[in-house]
């Protein structure tokens, strides 16, 4: 069903402007096309690949947004380090048959005199939303303009971020924009793992460190699955683990309902175990489903 990708290799045809991007967006609407859309700040790797491949398998066209978001950065994070490479994403892109970049600047993003701002309460409170205030006012703002930018039929998020997925999906649902949600599996390089961006700022002694993190969450949800029932002394243990494998920095460690992101004292639904630490300067996200075992 699925139409080929408009270009194979090659470039991917770029566009920077609100305008332009409506356009072409316009055509392939009125051809009967179905769009899907894949919003990243760029640096991209293979997670970042497999969700335009997701997204191909929902769609006719896929854009590739790459906008490295000042709104969603607090005043002592990396908006300014973080790594830009623009020539690199758009080559790895025309691997994964993109159709469209997107890649608009900050000022066409928020233009002189942009005033507003959009908030979600309840599934940003807590985790990532504690330690780092502003950011998800910022993701969800920069995201409801992208998504009406773009009205595509479906877009595609990483579980990676399950807090910013789901507080996507609530975004959507609570301001009618027509654009479907769909969670991208996450992508683990071989040791386990989570690929990100960040990663790059691991020196190779604290990516061996980082790796005390997937090893810890996956040795959570086995023990959880398995019928352990003192969720308290599970999130004791993996603190522990972390600290003995030399992360000190464990900014949370919890265990969350999977859809409303509730604290979870007794497994009885689809659950998560989620975890922000820090790795030198490095702040590193995971989490991991956690099924409730037949009892
Ligand atoms: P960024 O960190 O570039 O991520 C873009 C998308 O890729 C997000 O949906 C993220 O969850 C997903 N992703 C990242 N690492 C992944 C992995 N290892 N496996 C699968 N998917 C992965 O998230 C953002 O950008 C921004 O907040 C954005 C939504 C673009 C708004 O600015």
């Amino acid at each position: 069903m699925t139409k080929k990708a408009e270009t194979d290799t090659t470039t991917v045809p770029q566009v920077e402007t609100v305008a332009a991007l409506r356009d072409r967006v316009a055509t392939w609407r009125n051809a009967g096309l179905r769009i899907g859309f894949v919003p990243t700040m760029g640096a991209l790797h293979q997670g970042h690949l497999s969700l335009v491949d997701y997204a191909r398998d929902h769609a006719d066209r896929v854009v590739v947004s790459i906008f490295v978001n000042p709104k969603q950065f607090g005043p002592s994070e990396d908006f300014d380090r973080y790594p830009r490479q623009l020539a690199e994403d758009r080559a790895k892109l025309a691997t994964v048959g993109t159709d469209l970049l997107y890649a608009p600047s900050v000022a066409e993003m928020y233009p002189e005199g942009f005033s507003t701002t959009v908030s979600v309460a309840g599934v940003t409170e807590g985790l990532c939303g504690a330690s780092r205030p502003g950011h998800f006012d910022g993701v969800a703002t920069v995201v409801t303009k992208l998504l009406l930018q773009a009205q595509a039929d479906v877009a595609v998020f990483g579980e990676k971020d399950y807090q910013q997925y789901l507080t996507l999906k609530r975004l959507v649902q609570d301001l009618d924009i027509p654009t479907r949600i769909l969670p991208g599996p996450t992508v683990r390089d071989a040791d386990g793992l989570a690929m990100s961006s960040r990663n790059a700022y691991l020196s190779a002694p604290e990516r061996e460190i980082a790796l005390a993190l997937p090893r810890t969450l996956t040795r959570m949800v086995e023990v959880l699955e398995a019928g352990q029932d003192d969720i308290d002394a599970v999130l004791r243990q993996g603190r522990a683990a972390l600290q003995e494998a030399g992360i000190t920095q464990v900014e949370y460690l919890e265990l969350r309902d999977a859809e409303t992101l509730r604290p979870v004292t007794r497994l009885t639904a689809p659950a998560r175990v989620l975890a922000a630490v820090r790795v030198g300067q490095t702040r590193l996200i995971d989490n991991m489903a956690v099924t409730p075992p037949r009892r």
